[in-house]
């Protein structure tokens, strides 16, 4: 039987909804399997939840429902999360499933009938929030090392013989230099051992909650004892066909379970039981927000569906593309060693930079150029090396990031190929070979399109629906085969392209607080309501008063109407190193689309205003003719973007 790639996430906690922090993991996790999945990979992907131990029944108690019901419902509000959040996980594993609990009781058993597990008295102290035992000595001012309150255990339990495994621990990190990742976490771990295990307590007084020890009912397994089990009970375990999925390829954390739990505990567990070990067991850092951790006490949550809300009103998204936002924002924060502080503007600052500006920006200018240009088809040219060979670049470091678990840097590379395409665009001036009949025109084109089509399966990991979105507009069906990207034959010649359509609109700086009297100012004329200059002599201006006026020339990226006003058009342009958005009064002079590619001059220090509820931050500058039709300004050849016009 050919074995699965197994992924899993850990299993949480439900005495929380989920948030941020917990969907972190689970995107990342989720990112990792739709790229195997794309690779034609059999992946089977785990999340779920882990509802036994005090923590859950007292939290249950305090919101005053049945344990059962509560963690049915908080749950189902994971699930409903994640598959809001579009995390394609083959299973949801819950450690109050019969299988489960049938499984960690057999696994006990096992671990015992192998004599490491004996019965003792334990006496110390438990804290009930990370359900971890501590002794006296770890204490710091009468509290867990995490600052927790604890309470004083006496009881006879049965203890788990941890300290027999740290030879053989040692030296499976020894010999596997791919088993704890990353590197830094790995020293922690190889320390963690060193300073010697002591033997661990595996159960509890049976408070009416959790799995009883087998043969023993007045007793329950600690809670971390068999949430660990989960990877090895949800493949089926001991039943037959378990190794399908076992061993698990990786297991993905945060850090403050990695050393003690998924990195020392769990494979010692194992090793008692005869089981392979995961090949990987990787932990991230935290997302912090300030130097706090996100926590319902501290009132810092950040729920994923709530984000994505407030993604789509700011920026007038589709919902489907706030959520890939949401995504986004999670692989390309994530604090892969350290930890990252995790809030809105850097949110914010990624979403304009990365997918509007860069991702956004090269498929709806490539599009319309290739409407404009090509009439809208495919074109049977060739396409350029140098664009095959900058995405075959990108691909392979994609592909070298996604095998080291870089999530964040992969995601980097996947918005370098749409980088590319904006430079390379810049750099041939397919406007310019139009106007001149180039004959590489069409290659160009298509070479824009096979970097739209790579982009498209690079993203697709991370933004799902986007990435059938960039397919849709392509007129293709989505890129579903990894080989492809990259492939000149994934944009077949011929293909009828589909109409671009904005994914991911800028988020506007904030509107000056004026009272709305902006709204109403406009910065441009509007046709029919031009009027003529004055008198030469009315109004004269000095040399000084002039030089306050910044124009420079800028490139026309995108042109749309404004919805709802049938002389207004939103065009992105870029003045040097900036993108910006003006508001024209045009609309009625000049179809959007043969405007793109073009070089305009604009006022470039006008005070941003509003204009029909979207803000403009500049003004072009248009003759006037008799009929008040609005003529363009146009430097008579090229110059750089952002040259100042005297
Ligand atoms: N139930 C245990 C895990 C058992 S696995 C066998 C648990 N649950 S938890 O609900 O507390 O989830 C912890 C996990 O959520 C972290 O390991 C991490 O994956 C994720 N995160 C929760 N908050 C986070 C941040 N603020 N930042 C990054 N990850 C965070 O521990």
């Amino acid at each position: 039987m050919p074995k699965a790639y197994y992924i899993t996430t850990p299993i949480y906690y439900v005495n929380s909804v989920p948030h941020i922090g917990t969907s972190l993991t689970t995107v990342v996790a989720d990112i990792c399997a739709r790229y195997r999945k794309m690779r034609g990979e059999d992946v089977w992907f785990l999340t779920g939840t882990d509802e036994n131990g005090t923590r859950i029944l007292e939290a249950a108690q305090g919101a005053g429902e049945p344990p059962q019901a509560f963690v049915d419902r908080i749950s189902g509000e994971f699930v409903k999360a994640f598959d809001a959040l579009n995390v394609g996980y083959d299973v949801f594993y819950r450690t109050t499933s019969e299988q489960h609990v049938k499984a960690a009781q057999a696994l006990f058993d096992l671990l015992r009938k192998n004599g490491h597990i004996y019965e003792g008295k334990y006496e110390g102290w438990y804290d009930v929030s990370s359900e971890t035992f501590y002794k006296e000595a770890d204490l710091i001012d009468g509290k867990s090392p995490d600052g927790n309150e604890v309470r004083w255990v006496s009881e006879d339990n049965w203890f788990f013989r941890l300290s027999a495994f740290e030879k053989p621990l040692l030296e499976h990190i020894r010999k596997n230099p791919g088993f704890l990742l990353p590197e830094s976490r790995k020293n922690e771990v190889v320390a963690f051992i060193g300073q010697g295990l002591r033997d661990m307590c595996v159960t509890r007084t049976n408070p009416g909650w959790g799995i009883p020890v087998p043969g023993d009912d007045s007793r329950v397994i600690y809670v971390w004892f068999e949430a660990l089990m989960n990877y090895l009970t949800a493949t089926g375990w001991p039943e037959p066909g378990w190794e399908k999925a076992w061993p698990a390829d990786v297991h993905w954390m945060g850090k403050e379970i990695f050393t003690r739990f998924h990195a020392t505990l769990w494979p010692a567990m194992l090793m008692g039981a005869g089981l392979p070990l995961p090949k990987t067991v990787i932990a991230h850092g935290w997302f912090v927000f300030g130097d706090q951790k996100m926590s319902k006490s501290r009132g810092n949550v950040i729920a994923p569906t709530e984000l994505a809300e407030e993604m789509r009103s700011k920026t007038g998204c589709l919902p489907e593309a706030a959520i890939d936002a949401v995504r986004y924002s999670l692989a390309a924060l994530l604090p892969y060693e350290g930890d990252s502080n995790f809030n809105r503007d850097e949110v914010d600052k990624r979403y304009n930079a990365d997918l509007a500006n860069d991702l956004g920006n090269a498929l709806n200018r490539s599009l319309s150029m290739a409407h404009k240009f090509v009439g809208g088809t495919i074109p049977a040219a060739e396409p350029e090396p140098e664009a095959v060979s900058a995405v075959c670049e990108a691909k392979s470091s994609y592909e070298s990031l996604m095998q080291e678990f870089r999530i964040d840097a992969a995601c980097q590379k996947a918005i370098d190929v749409a980088r590319f395409l904006n430079k390379y665009v810049d750099s041939r001036a397919p406007w310019a070979m139009a106007k001149s009949g180039d004959p590489a025109l069409g290659s160009v084109i298509r070479s824009m399109l096979v970097c739209l089509r790579a982009a498209e399966g690079m993203v697709r990991p991370f933004l799902p629906w986007t990435a059938d979105a960039i397919a849709r507009q392509l007129g293709l069906s989505p890129l579903a085969d990894w080989s492809q990207v990259g492939d000149p034959e994934s944009v077949p010649p011929g293909t009828r392209l589909g109409d671009p359509q904005p994914i991911f609109p800028r988020i506007e700086a904030e509107k000056p607080q004026d009272g709305g009297k902006r709204e109403t100012v406009q910065t441009q004329p509007m046709k029919g309501e031009a009027t003529q200059a004055g008198p030469p002599s009315a109004g004269l201006i000095s040399i000084d008063e002039f030089s306050k006026v910044q124009l420079r020339v800028a490139r026309i990226l995108e042109a749309e109407p404004v919805e709802g006003a049938d002389k207004l058009l939103k065009l992105q342009v870029k003045i040097g190193g900036d993108t910006r958005q003006l508001v024209a009064g045009i609309r009625q002079d000049y179809d959007p689309a043969e405007l793109i590619g073009r070089q305009i001059v604009v006022v470039a220090n006008l005070q941003p205003a509003v204009v029909r509820g979207v803000e403009s931050q500049g003004m072009l500058l248009a003759a006037v003719d008799d009929g008040g039709s609005a003529i363009l300004l146009q430097p008579e050849k090229e110059v750089p973007e952002g040259a100042k016009v005297r």
